[in-house]
């Protein structure tokens, strides 16, 4: 990340106690936040949390590599996670993986070229009865078939799009 880079995210930093309180308690969300819009929870963001929150940053690090929803890696801009559990399994979880694998051209556990996908494995995320369920970032898709693998792929692009054209003009 370029310094300049780096200094805007920590500004951006500095106004999550603001938002979520400046107790331990508003680590969890603030996690979630800085996750949503990076993407990923380096060692340098986990010790600016730990600061504005008074606690150390080993206390920042457990959380962080205990919930799978977060990463202190680089990912896609979108985490797909698909559930690789027994129900979805006998549902069809194996043709969506090959779909997935065969749209973007990686394999599960890597991250495309362009910094856009990476593909997860998750445990069961509780929607077994309408499986195959997958995750894309925060948002579930259920029955999911390989038909919808591409449609669901092209919303996350047009969405970044979106997102993409909305950064440039402000
Ligand atoms: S087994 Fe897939 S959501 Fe439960």
């Amino acid at each position: 990340m370029l310094q300049s880079e780096r200094d805007r995210q920590d500004q951006w930093l500095r106004t999550l106690p603001d938002k979520h309180g400046g107790a331990r308690t508003a680590l969890l969300p603030i996690l979630q936040d800085i996750q949503a819009r990076y993407s990923q929870i380096d060692g340098h963001t986990m010790q600016v949390v730990a600061d504005l929150l008074g606690i150390h940053p080993v206390e920042v690090y457990s959380v962080v590599s205990f919930y799978s929803l977060f990463t202190s890696e680089p990912k896609g801009r979108f985490i797909i996670r698909l559930c690789d559990t027994i129900s979805c399994a006998m549902q069809g979880k194996n043709q969506v993986a090959r779909q997935l694998e065969t749209d973007l051209g990686i394999k599960f556990g890597e991250t495309t070229k362009d910094g856009m996908f990476s593909l997860e494995w998750a445990h069961c995320l509780g929607l077994c009865d309408r499986g195959p369920a997958l995750l894309v970032n925060e948002n579930v898709y259920t029955e999911v078939t390989p038909a919808r693998v591409h449609e669901i792929l092209e919303e996350c692009r047009r969405q970044f799009g979106i997102h993409a054209l909305m950064k440039e003009q402000s």
